[in-house]
């Protein structure tokens, strides 16, 4: 019995300094050892094994999510202030500007889509899934303000446009409280 567990212990310290991983040394002592996956120490080990990497690998994942919203979250803002300062553009310099501002208006969604989905996968809160939902639901509000020129209705448009943009800066502060928990 303690002969048997000896072996276990053996092959524990021959698999952690990585001499089985060797091809030559590794199919000798496979060989040689082959009974040992029925050691009960030695089927611990690998087990614990097997569940750390595991979750080490979820954790980077999750991480890397969170990392990754807070860049969309970024980037969303800047495209806001791009879009308001198309907007300018066409206001400004020249309305052939306005086709630029449907155009690019109609691309912002994406970075919403795109929070939504690292919110889930970096196992972000309720807010952070919540968010791009808001946003998304005032940028419904742009698309149906927009061609109501000569109402008040239309007027709201740009207003709504600082909302947005109030609510991106939000969703970068959120996501920068959360990268760095794990
Ligand atoms: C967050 C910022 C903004 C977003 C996301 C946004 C989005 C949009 C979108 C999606 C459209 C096209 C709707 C469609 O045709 O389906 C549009 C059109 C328009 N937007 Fe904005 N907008 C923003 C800011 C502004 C601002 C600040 C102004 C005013 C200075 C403005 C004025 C207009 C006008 C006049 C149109 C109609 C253009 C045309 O059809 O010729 N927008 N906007």
């Amino acid at each position: 019995m303690f002969v048997w567990f000896g072996v276990g212990f053996l092959w524990i310290v021959i698999d952690k300094s990585e001499i089985a991983s060797l091809p030559s040394w590794g199919n000798m002592f496979t060989k040689i050892f082959f009974h040992i996956s029925a050691n009960p120490l030695y089927v611990a080990y690998s087990e614990r094994v097997e569940k750390t990497t595991e979750s080490e690998s979820t954790t980077t994942r999750v991480r890397w999510a969170r990392y990754c919203y807070l860049g969309t979250a970024v980037l969303l803002t800047l495209a806001v202030l791009i879009q308001i300062y198309i907007a300018g553009m066409a206001v400004f310099i020249d309305p052939a500007r306005w086709s630029s501002h449907v155009a690019f208006g109609n691309v912002l969604p994406v970075f919403l889509a795109l929070l939504f989905v690292l919110a889930f996968l970096g196992r972000l809160s309720r807010t952070h899934k919540g968010l791009p939902v808001l946003i998304f639901v005032l940028f419904f509000v742009q698309f149906s303000t927009a061609h109501r020129f000569g109402s008040l209705v239309g007027a709201v448009h740009p207003v709504n446009a600082v909302l947005i943009f109030w609510l991106s800066t939000v969703t970068i502060q959120r996501a920068w409280r959360w990268t760095g928990a794990k």
